[in-house]
């Protein structure tokens, strides 16, 4: 391959890397997702200053035909077709959804998973669709400390099954934990370990839900949840969610009509909303429970990630009468990677969810629980949390100064990872998804979170995965994108 030369009137030397880099790329010369050549590579390949190259390969950014990946390098974005389709089947699986369904039910099998996967997917410099924290937020330096612990204090630790139930020092911890925390009375044995919450639904949804059951859900909800009673053929009742809460008159005459097996729920900085449930409508939600014999499985992932005010006690703190399946996960801000999730409930249920658990892997890594039992006992967790609390509450602020001039509406939440906000008029979050990708910028579109496939003016933006600089410029170009699209249909 020739480089590029420079005469007295050709453009600058950038310029002509750029469209030197722009041929081979059309050439094929790499594939979608492959790496170029480093800019020092190149730089010496071509015999020209590092800073020419990296401007350059900044121009190839703007096309939206390269990427970069923070400390990484420069890789080739996936043609137009691949985003077309992954956007398309996002429409239509929402579009088909929201025509199965009617106000009141939902018995539709399709999942959303995939389309919500192949967003994820997507490599993205300004990435928002991603409800993770920034890995350089969490603990990883100190657990690997822990590691060597671990290994020092039970020498023999991978040499033995985990008890299905859990690590019973861990699960004592905690229970004792929960009742200094929140007052709740719970023994070790009223607790199972799970591989995240993700797992804790399932189990529960494999035990509890059958073909055409009728399963209570928020909307807008956590979408794989959904997508978990989906796929035991549950009929799907949403429950509107506010800033407010949800609608007690609406949930009693639900239970009442249809009898449902249990409500999910995610009433503390619930994904994708960030909404938190007053405290008066948790005790009569689990009265609620008892009297329409409904249980409620409140998924807790978000409690310990609030920024001025600790969230109200949980339901599962109100349950006097066995009608609550506490499960809290401490995947989000302690270690994704660890899997480690606490379900708490009465007996019989408990048991039966120990018999479930067997079948599938028959116990959590033994490793992951000690690691985490060691790090949660020690003073770095709440230092480490209380620095987490400022850092992502800095976050949230810089992307609600970014929408804020801009005619997007949303609630501040008080926690969580993520805004829920709604677009200005006349915009779909499809066509704005579809313009984003192509500048590098993705989030999530509301219909994904939505069981009757709605919400189509809304999306939810993540602002805890990228750094500050980045959640900067990047939401700044989502609000620019969306304002051109405004001006178009204005
Ligand atoms: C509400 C909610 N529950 C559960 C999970 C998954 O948790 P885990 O990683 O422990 O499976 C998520 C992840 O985003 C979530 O938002």
């Amino acid at each position: 391959m020739e480089p590029p030369s420079r005469t007295e009137h050709n453009p600058p030397l950038y310029q002509l890397i750029f469209e030197h880099m722009l041929k081979r790329l059309e050439q094929g010369e790499w594939q979608a997702h492959d790496k170029l050549p480093s800019i020092r590579h190149l730089a010496l390949e071509l015999e020209v200053h590092r800073l020419t190259v990296f401007r350059a390969y900044k121009m190839l950014c703007e096309t939206g035909k390269v990427y970069v990946k923070d400390k990484s390098g420069y890789y080739v974005s996936p043609l137009k077709d691949e985003l077309q389709l992954t956007v398309t089947n996002l429409s239509s699986s929402t579009s088909s959804s929201s025509s199965n369904s009617s106000n009141s039910s939902s018995s539709s099998n399709s999942s959303n998973s995939s389309s919500f996967a192949d967003i994820q997917r997507i490599p993205a410099h300004f990435q928002f669709s991603q409800a993770l924290i920034d890995p350089s937020l969490l603990p990883n330096l100190y657990l690997s400390d822990y590691v060597k612990k671990v290994f020092d204090l039970y020498p023999k630790l991978m040499g033995t099954y985990a008890t299905v139930q859990g690590d019973e020092e861990l699960r004592e911890m905690l229970s004792q934990h929960f009742h200094e925390q929140m007052g709740i009375q719970l023994t070790a044995e009223e607790m199972l370990i799970t591989s995240g919450a993700q797992q804790a639904i399932h189990l529960l949804a494999e035990m509890l839900v059958g073909p055409m059951d009728a399963v209570l859900i928020e909307r807008p909800t956590y979408s794989i949840a959904m997508d978990v009673f989906r796929s035991r053929g549950a009929r799907l009742l949403p429950v509107d969610i506010t800033e407010e809460g949800y609608d007690l008159e609406q949930v009693e005459s639900l239970m009442h009509k249809y009898k449902p097996r249990l409500f999910y729920m995610n009433p503390t900085h619930q994904n994708p909303t960030g909404y938190t449930v007053p405290s008066w409508q948790r005790k009569q939600l689990v009265e609620l429970a008892e009297r329409y014999n409904c249980l409620l499985i409140e998924d807790d992932a978000f409690r310990d990630i609030y920024f001025a005010e600790e969230p109200p006690l949980p339901l599962f703190a109100y349950d006097t009468f066995g009608k609550v399946v506490y499960i809290r996960s401490f995947s989000k801000y302690v270690a994704p990677g660890l899997r480690i999730c606490a379900v708490a409930c009465r007996k019989p249920l408990i048991d039966s969810l120990v018999s479930a658990k067997s079948l599938v892997d028959n116990g959590t890594p033994l490793l992951n629980q000690k690691i985490f039992l060691h790090y949660y006992t020690s003073p770095r967790l709440q230092q480490h949390l209380g620095k987490l609390r400022i850092a992502l509450q800095i976050h949230k602020e810089i992307a609600e100064e970014q929408l804020a001039a801009a005619g997007w509406q949303w609630t501040s939440p008080q926690g969580g990872l993520n805004l829920w906000a709604k677009l200005p008029d006349g915009i779909k979050t499809q066509d704005l998804l579809q313009a984003a990708i192509g500048q590098s910028i993705s989030f999530m579109p509301g219909p994904l979170f939505d069981p009757l496939g709605k919400f189509e003016s809304w999306v939810r933006l993540s602002y805890s995965f990228t750094n500050e600089t980045v959640l900067r410029e990047g939401v700044g170009r989502l609000v620019r994108l969306a304002e051109r699209f405004g001006d178009e249909k204005g």
